[in-house]
C-alpha cells in the first residue's frame, strides 16, 4: 500500500474515532440513559432523544430511526437502516380522508438484551423484542416472539429457535422455581 494511501486511511480512522466520540457525547446529554460503552452510528435519527434508554455494549445502527420512548438493552447489535415506528395514521373512519384523521397514540418499543437486528428491519409500533432474539435482514416486525427466537420475513415468522427444546424447558423450570 502506498504511503499516501496509508496516511489517508489513518486520518480517516482518526477522524472517524473523534466523530464517534462526539456522537456518543451528544447522546449522553440527550438520552435518558446510555451505557458506558455504546456505539451510535452515523446518520442515526433519534429526535430530541427524550426517554431513549440504551444499555451497555449496545449500538444504534447507520441511518437508524429511533423514536422517543425506546428502550434498548445490553449487548444489542443493530444493522443499518433499522426503522422503528412509534405510531401510525388513524384510518378508522371512512367518511373523512385518512390525512385528516391524525395519528394513533405512540407506543413504547422495548429491545431486550443480547439481540441482533439485521439490516433494513422495520418495526411496527409497540414491539417488544425478547432477550436473545435475532431479527433477520429485511424483516417487517409486526409481532412479538419468545426469547431466543430467530425471526425473519415480511410478514415476519419464526424461522428457528436458538435454544434446543430441552434448554427451553430447563429455563422454564428455573423461572418457575425462582418465582415460587
Ligand atoms: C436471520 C439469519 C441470521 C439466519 O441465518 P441462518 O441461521 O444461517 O439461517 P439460514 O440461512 O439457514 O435460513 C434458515 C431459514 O430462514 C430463512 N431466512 C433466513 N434469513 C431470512 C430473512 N432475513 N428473512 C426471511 N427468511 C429468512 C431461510 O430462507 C431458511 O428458510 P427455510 O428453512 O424455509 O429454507 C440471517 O439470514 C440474517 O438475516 N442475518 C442478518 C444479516 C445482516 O443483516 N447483516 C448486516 C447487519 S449486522
Amino acid at each position: 500500500m502506498a504511503l499516501r494511501t496509508i496516511c489517508q486511511e489513518k486520518s480517516r480512522k482518526l477522524g472517524g474515532g473523534i466523530s464517534r466520540k462526539f456522537r456518543y457525547w451528544c447522546c449522553k446529554h440527550l438520552f435518558k440513559k446510555i451505557g458506558k460503552v455504546c456505539n451510535i452510528e452515523r446518520h442515526a435519527f433519534f429526535g430530541s432523544g427524550k426517554d431513549i434508554e440504551i444499555g451497555e455494549f449496545s449500538g444504534i445502527g447507520l441511518n437508524a430511526h429511533i423514536p422517543k420512548d425506546t428502550i434498548i438493552g445490553d449487548y444489542v447489535m443493530m444493522g443499518p437502516n433499522c426503522f422503528i415506528y412509534p405510531n401510525s395514521h388513524k384510518t378508522d373512519r371512512t367518511d373523512i380522508p385518512m390525512v385528516k384523521q391524525g395519528f394513533t397514540e405512540s407506543k413504547r418499543t422495548i429491545i431486550g438484551n443480547d439481540v441482533w437486528i439485521g439490516r433494513d428491519v422495520i418495526m411496527s409500533p409497540g414491539r417488544h423484542i425478547s432477550d436473545g432474539t435475532i431479527v433477520g435482514m429485511r424483516t417487517v416486525l409486526t409481532k412479538d416472539f419468545p426469547p431466543y427466537s430467530v425471526v425473519g420475513g415480511a410478514p415476519c415468522r419464526l424461522l428457528k429457535n436458538r435454544k434446543q427444546k430441552n434448554e427451553i424447558d430447563e429455563d422454564r423450570n428455573i423461572d418457575i422455581a425462582t418465582r415460587n
